[in-house]
């Protein structure tokens, strides 16, 4: 049985506003998509690789990361759709029925130590269908009624049982694929898609649990997360 991860890559990077798509940013010299293929293949854990391209660039994202030697493992790349959750399902419709458990991982969160990979991938084969990496979280967070002006505060829910999620989230690929199915109809737009797999598979009313996850796979998103990353990728050096 083998582990194919999914290595979502297809979107634009609106809020990092360069002027490339936020996967083919350089982080020390790289692009963002090949250091998460890099940690992915390197983990000893993923089998096979599915990466979902951004429109119109397959061929350019086959070719960086067919020229990266250091992606050791069997690639494919697809073009994504229009929000995440349709990268995933284009990506999940590669998998086979070899592949029992699948990873989705961001290519935004490029730092992602390999011992993330296999935490999450060691919780699936040890029989939870849905893990994720979480993070306790810092801040006090406050349940708001969104809007223009100061926001009304309706709730405070208690930290300690707060968890700030990650990737790679990993899944019986059985489990993914209903989950997906169920889900596809959130798939069309960004402001109904869901964030993250887990959702899809939470709506189903299956269980999902959390590992711990890695401060190094933090996902970035504006330009001082990539500065971050700067350092951070100096200091695994
Ligand atoms: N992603 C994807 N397909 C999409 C949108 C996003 O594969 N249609 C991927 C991104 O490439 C990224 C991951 O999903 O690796 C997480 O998304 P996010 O951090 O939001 O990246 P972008 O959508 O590119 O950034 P922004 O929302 O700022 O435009
Ligand atoms: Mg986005």
């Amino acid at each position: 049985m083998t582990t194919l991860a999914i290595l979502t890559a297809a979107g634009s990077g609106s809020r990092l506003g360069r002027d490339l798509p936020k996967a083919l940013v350089e982080l020390g010299g790289l692009p963002l998509l090949l250091h998460a293929a890099r940690r992915l293949a390197a983990s000893g854990v993923v089998d096979a690789l599915v990466v979902t391209s951004p429109p119109g660039l397959v061929d350019v994202v086959r070719g960086l990361v067919a020229a990266d030697p250091h992606v050791e493992v069997p690639v494919r790349v697809v073009e994504g759709g229009a929000t995440r959750q349709a990268s995933v399902a284009i990506g999940l419709g590669l998998a086979s029925p070899a592949d029992d458990v699948v990873l989705v991982h961001d290519a935004a969160r490029p730092l992602v130590p390999v011992t993330l990979v296999r935490r999450v991938v060691d919780a699936v084969r040890a029989g939870h269908g849905a893990v994720v990496p979480g993070l306790a979280v810092t801040d006090t967070v406050k349940q708001v009624e969104p809007g223009p002006g100061p926001e009304l505060v309706v709730g405070t829910p208690e930290r300690s049982v707060l968890r700030a999620v990650q990737t790679p989230q990993g899944f019986d690929r059985t489990l993914l694929e209903r989950a997906h199915t169920t889900g596809a109809a959130r798939a069309v737009a960004e402001h109904l898609a869901a964030t993250d797999d887990a959702g899809l598979v939470e709506a189903l009313g299956e269980p999902v649990h959390v590992v711990r996850g890695d401060e190094a796979a933090f996902k970035i998103t504006t330009e001082r997360d990539l500065r971050l990353a700067e350092l951070v990728l100096q200091d695994q050096a």
